[in-house]
């Protein structure tokens, strides 16, 4: 193990807006935000080294210590509960994780329900905890076609806009959790260079606006 500091970020614009938030705390790496296929940078002075991960495995580098830190959504972090600390809220972000159906749609409690989501857990958590029997269709992306074409008869997912619901015909019927990107930390590194992530969390800390 050298003495650098493993930041693992999640690959798209949130990465992006993150690396920009680290970078204004004096957690700059050259070539990080370069158009390039590059996946690992190196600040050889300020001893940190950033990789581009995708952002549902951000959880796994952490967990297992190939990165010290890193940033996550609190999405997976739900979906997926790696085994790390989650030390502080970002701000960036913010969505909601909803439940949505079809405009005119109404449960009536009698068949299953069908659920298209990305997010198993957390779907069968939330209709465990209302008593609902369902039946889950673990979907990629676009889960918002699912009642659409009758694959199934409402949806859970991350709604920021709201846009795309809108543009689909469906309706947020409730929100299940507040979602936004969460700084995330191995347990040993956090023994081990706990000074040195806590000083970067309060720098972070410092730049993130407290609301909206
Ligand atoms: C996410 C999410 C919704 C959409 C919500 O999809 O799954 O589809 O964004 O955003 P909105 O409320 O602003 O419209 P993403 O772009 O990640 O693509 P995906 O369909 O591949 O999941």
């Amino acid at each position: 193990m050298d003495d650098y500091l493993n930041i693992a970020l999640p690959k798209g614009r949130l990465g992006e807006n993150v690396y920009s938030l680290f970078a204004s705390c004096g957690y700059e790496c050259a070539g990080v935000m370069d158009d390039s296929r590059r996946l690992v940078f190196e600040n050889a002075d300020k001893k940190i080294r950033y990789f581009w991960v995708k952002p549902w495995d951000v959880g796994v580098y952490v967990e297992r210590g190939a990165a010290d830190i890193g940033v996550a959504g609190k999405d997976t972090i739900i979906e997926t509960a790696p085994d790390v600390y989650e030390i502080s809220d970002l701000r960036l972000g913010k969505c909601r994780m909803a439940s949505a159906a079809p405009e005119g749609f109404t449960d009536d409690g009698q068949a299953v329900l069908r659920v298209a989501t990305k997010y198993p857990n957390i779907a069968r958590r939330y209709y465990s905890s209302l008593g609902r029997e369902i039946d889950i269709v673990k979907l990629s992306g676009s889960i918002e076609i699912a009642p659409l074409l009758g694959l199934t008869d409402v949806i859970v997912d991350i709604v920021e806009t709201g846009r795309t619901l809108r543009e689909n015909g469906l309706r947020v019927t409730d929100v299940i959790s507040e979602i936004s990107a969460r700084l995330i930390v191995n347990r040993a590194s956090y023994r081990f260079r706990g000074e040195r992530i806590r000083e970067l969390a309060k720098s972070l800390s410092e730049k993130i606006p407290e609301s909206d």
